[in-house]
C-alpha cells in the first residue's frame, strides 16, 4: 500500500507518499481500506515531535480515517468485513490501509458519507469528554469556546448547543465569525486584540450581564487562556484543551481559590485507552445526535495523500475553517464509478 511517511520528527515538508508493508490483522484486529483521513491539529505536533505520545520513526502520522472493513482477525464482533467504518488510532492514519483494535473502530450510520465521517470523530469525542464528562455541562449554561472556527473549537460549539447551552464563540477574523455563527454560536468574542487578557473578560461579561462563562473550553493558550480564565463566572469550569498558540499559560493557585473555579484537564485519547467502552458509548450519542441533523462535520477541504503537508500547512498557518481530510485513490474510484452510475 502507499502511506505517508516521516522518516525523522520535523518539518511538515519532508513528508513522503511511499510504499509501506500491508498490514495483516492479528486476534482482535481490523484493517480497513482507507477512503479518507481527518487531518488535526496534534497530527503537527506529532511530525514535529512536540507530542506527548511519539512513534517511532519512521512512522505514519494521522489519528483518524474512514473506510471499509477489507479483513477482521479472530474474536472481532464490533464489525464486519465489507462494513464502513470510521477508526481512532494514536498514529497512522494518513495511509491506504489502516490496522487498527476492534474497540477502535465505528460502524457508520447510514447516510454519512466518507469525506464527513473522516473528520467526524476526534473532534466531537473531544468535545463531548469535555463538556460532559468533564464540564458536567447543564443546560441552559453559557459555554465560551476558543478557537472556535477550527475543527475542536466547531465541535465544541456544535455539541454545546445540541446540549442546550448559550454558546460565545472566541475567534480572531469576521469570516471565522460568520463560521461560529452558522454552526449555532449565539455571540462573538473577539480574540485579536491586543490586550486579550482585559477585553476577553470585558466582552465575556458584557454578553452575559456581568456574570461571566459558566464553561470555558480552550484551545489556544497565551493571552486568549488568561483572557478566557478571567472570564469565569462564579463556580465556573475551565477545561485545558490545547495550546494551538504555542504559550502554556500558568496560573496562580491563589486565583482557582479566590474564584471559586475549577480548571479541568481533557486529554481525550487517554480515554481510548482506560474507558474503551465508555468511547464506544460516546460515539454512539454522537451518531444519534448527527442522525437528528444537531451534528456536522464542516469540510473546509479535501487533499489527495500525496498533499498531506499542502493540507497540514493550512491548519498550521490558521487558515482553515473547520476540517481538512485527506482522500485515497479509493476514494477517487469509487467517486468515478457514481458518477458513471
Ligand atoms: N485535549 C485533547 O484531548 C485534544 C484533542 C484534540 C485536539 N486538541 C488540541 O486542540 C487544539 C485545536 O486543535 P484543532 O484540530 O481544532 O486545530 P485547528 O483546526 O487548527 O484550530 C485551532 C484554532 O486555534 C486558533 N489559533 C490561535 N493561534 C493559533 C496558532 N498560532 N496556530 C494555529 N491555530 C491558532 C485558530 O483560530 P483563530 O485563528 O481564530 O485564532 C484555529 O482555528 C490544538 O491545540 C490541539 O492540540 C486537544
Amino acid at each position: 500500500m502507499k502511506a505517508v511517511v516521516a522518516h525523522a520528527f520535523g518539518a511538515i515538508e519532508a513528508l513522503r507518499l511511499q510504499d509501506w508493508p500491508d498490514p495483516v490483522p492479528g486476534p482482535g484486529e481490523v484493517v480497513v481500506d482507507v477512503v479518507a483521513a481527518g487531518v488535526n491539529f496534534p497530527d503537527l505536533l506529532v511530525t514535529g515531535g512536540r507530542y506527548q505520545i511519539l512513534p517511532t520513526p519512521p512512522f505514519i502520522p494521522g489519528k483518524e480515517a474512514s473506510g471499509i472493513v477489507s479483513a477482521v482477525g479472530e474474536g472481532v464482533h464490533t464489525c464486519a468485513v465489507g462494513d464502513r467504518v470510521l477508526v481512532l488510532v494514536e498514529s497512522g492514519a494518513y495511509c491506504e490501509r489502516l490496522l487498527a483494535p476492534q474497540a477502535n473502530c465505528f460502524v457508520l450510520p447510514r447516510g454519512m458519507d466518507f469525506l464527513v465521517a473522516a473528520g467526524f470523530a476526534l473532534v466531537f469525542q473531544t468535545a463531548y469528554f469535555a463538556l460532559v464528562e468533564r464540564a458536567n455541562l447543564q443546560p441552559g449554561e453559557v459555554v465560551f469556546v476558543t478557537g472556535a472556527a477550527g475543527g475542536v473549537g466547531l465541535g465544541c460549539v456544535q455539541l454545546a448547543k445540541a446540549l442546550g447551552a448559550r454558546v460565545l464563540a472566541g475567534v480572531s477574523t469576521a469570516e471565522k465569525g460568520a463560521v461560529a455563527r452558522a454552526a449555532g454560536a449565539d455571540a462573538i468574542v473577539d480574540l485579536s486584540g491586543a490586550d486579550l487578557r482585559n477585553s476577553i473578560r470585558d466582552d465575556v461579561h458584557a454578553l452575559t450581564g456581568g456574570k461571566g462563562a459558566d464553561v470555558v473550553l480552550e484551545v489556544v493558550g497565551g493571552d486568549v487562556f488568561d483572557g478566557a480564565f478571567r472570564s469565569l463566572a462564579w463556580r465556573g469550569r475551565l477545561v485545558v484543551l490545547g495550546f494551538a498558540g504555542g504559550r502554556i499559560p500558568n496560573i496562580p493557585a491563589n486565583r482557582i481559590l479566590l474564584r471559586n473555579v475549577a480548571v479541568i484537564g481533557l486529554h481525550w485519547s487517554d480515554y481510548r485507552e482506560w474507558h474503551p467502552e465508555w468511547m464506544r458509548r460516546a460515539q454512539a450519542e454522537l451518531f444519534a445526535l448527527y442522525e437528528k441533523g444537531l451534528l456536522r462535520t464542516e469540510l473546509a477541504g479535501a487533499y489527495p495523500l500525496d498533499e498531506a503537508a499542502r493540507a497540514m500547512a493550512e491548519l498550521r498557518d490558521r487558515r482553515v475553517k473547520g476540517k481538512v481530510v485527506l482522500t485515497t485513490d479509493l476514494w477517487r474510484q469509487r467517486e468515478s464509478e457514481a458518477s458513471s452510475t
